[in-house]
């Protein structure tokens, strides 16, 4: 019995990847990570709200929808590990707490978004393969960028408008 499954590493190779599913990928992160989410900082006119919601939310914020081989040991721990990197880059549930927190800091994450859509980096190829609601045309990134620079100069404006009128 013993020497038959050694000849057969077929066996071996079923049973270590049955083990491997019950090894816990990083632990899950929190439903919610706290603070207000990018629409209570930000103004988002419907289009982008729901072209963030398409294309980047499920890595971008608390509402990761998983597909069904992000359940499979190993890929499950790769998947795991970008949503996390994925959140601390940008949480657009968590907006308030991470880019939102200074006028500074959210005009650098709104460019890097437009110019990371532009240059074909976010969404990450390999992601729109698998989904292809996350693919989009010259167009919708042409109006996500009119979006961001706008959002940025209101930022730039409303910052210079503070330090004027700040005490001295
Ligand atoms: C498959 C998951 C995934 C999707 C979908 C995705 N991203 Fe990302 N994104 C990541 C990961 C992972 C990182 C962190 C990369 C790193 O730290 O090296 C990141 C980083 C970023 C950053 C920070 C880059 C920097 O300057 O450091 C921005 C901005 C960004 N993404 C915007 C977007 C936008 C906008 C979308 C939707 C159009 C999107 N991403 C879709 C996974 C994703």
């Amino acid at each position: 019995m013993e020497r038959k499954a050694r000849r057969n590493p077929g066996w071996a190779m079923a049973v270590s990847f049955l083990l491997l599913q019950g090894v816990p990928a990083q632990p899950p992160a929190s439903a919610h990570s706290g603070g207000e989410p990018i629409e209570k900082s930000l103004t988002v006119p419907t289009d982008v709200g729901k072209l963030l919601a398409r294309a980047c939310a499920n890595c971008h914020s608390d509402r990761t929808v998983y597909p069904w081989y992000a359940k499979v040991a190993p890929v499950s721990w790769m998947i795991e590990r970008d949503v996390q990197q994925a959140r601390q880059a940008m949480n657009l549930s968590n907006w308030t707490q991470t880019s939102g927190e200074s006028s500074g800091r959210e005009i650098g994450t709104l460019l890097s978004a437009c110019a990371s859509i532009q240059a074909g980096i976010m969404p990450p190829p390999a992601y729109r393969t698998m989904h292809p609601e996350a693919r989009l045309s010259r167009q919708e990134i042409a109006d996500f960028c009119a979006w961001t620079s706008s959002a940025t100069r209101e930022l730039q404006l409303t910052a210079s408008h503070q330090e004027d009128s700040s005490p001295r």
